[in-house]
């Protein structure tokens, strides 16, 4: 499929969690009808309590809204610049969605390629279409370095020790099938190449990673908080990565 780049070009990259942000803003339009109701009908003493769920809601909403809109990019900046990448790279994104974090990654390479696999699931990102993800590298400037591939990354179609950086931004959560994130950490590792590089970022299961890959013998695994850029609502639902390296296997190990 080829898309030449469209005049007035600029990348779209929709939001996480559409169904969640549609949730909140139900509950904000019903809270305000009830205040008004209750405000009228029993006074302010207590109508406030509508009033207080409502802006509750806002500023979950708000905080969620900025880390889709802008702490996702802003945190991403600083993590692939972490990873000091020399342009010749073999990157695999996993759940790469509209291509927020796979299209950043691909601006840092010259002869590498950045390859998203997804599933492209719609309650998981708004307007997630590969034609999207496809459309957005070539407003970015970067489709001769991207490949898309529609698959599932508990069972990834690629060979084992293909690629040198494996990267994931919040999707392994958003896996619901019994061992199913389980089995996405340990793909991630099967494709990465010995002293290839892991980096995780998601909600949620995060300690589990970490724990899964040290079971599966990764080396230098290493967790943290990624801070208020990437609250999905507040403190409770923060953000950490997860970043490792592939331990080469010394002889007789196996
Ligand atoms: C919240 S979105 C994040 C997208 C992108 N990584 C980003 O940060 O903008 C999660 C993505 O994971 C994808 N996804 C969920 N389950 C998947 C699976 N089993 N295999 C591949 N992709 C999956 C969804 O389709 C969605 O694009």
């Amino acid at each position: 499929m080829v898309v030449s780049k469209p005049r007035d070009a600029r990348a779209r990259y929709g939001v996480d969690g559409p169904p969640i942000l549609l949730g909140l803003a139900g509950v904000v339009v019903v809270a305000l009808g009830a205040g008004i109701w209750v405000t009228a009908g029993l006074g302010v003493v207590w109508g406030w309590i509508p009033f207080a769920v409502a802006g509750a809601m806002l500023l979950w909403g708000g905080f969620h809204l900025y880390a889709t809109l802008r702490g996702k990019f802003e945190v991403w900046t600083g993590l692939l610049e972490e990873l000091c990448l020399g342009g010749d790279e073999q990157i695999l994104d996993l759940g790469c969605g509209r291509g927020a974090v796979l299209l950043m990654a691909a601006r840092h390479l010259t002869t590498g390629r950045a390859v998203g696999v997804d599933l492209w699931r719609w309650v998981d990102q708004s307007g997630n279409t590969i034609e999207a993800t496809e459309r957005n590298a070539v407003v970015e400037g970067v489709r001769d370095r991207v490949e898309l591939r529609t698959a599932d990354m508990t069972d990834l179609p690629f060979p084992d020790e293909q690629f040198d950086v494996v990267l994931s931004s919040l999707a392994i959560h958003n896996i619901k099938a019994d061992g199913g994130q389980r089995r996405a950490v340990e793909e991630a590792l099967r494709v990465l190449r010995p002293d290839g590089r892991l980096m995780i970022v998601d909600i949620e299961a995060v300690g589990s990673y970490q724990r899964w890959l040290l079971e599966r013998g990764a080396g230098d695994v290493r967790r943290r908080c990624l801070g208020w850029r990437m609250w999905w609502g507040g403190p409770w639902l923060a953000t950490s990565v997860v970043t490792a390296v592939k331990r080469a296997e010394r002889p007789g190990t196996r």
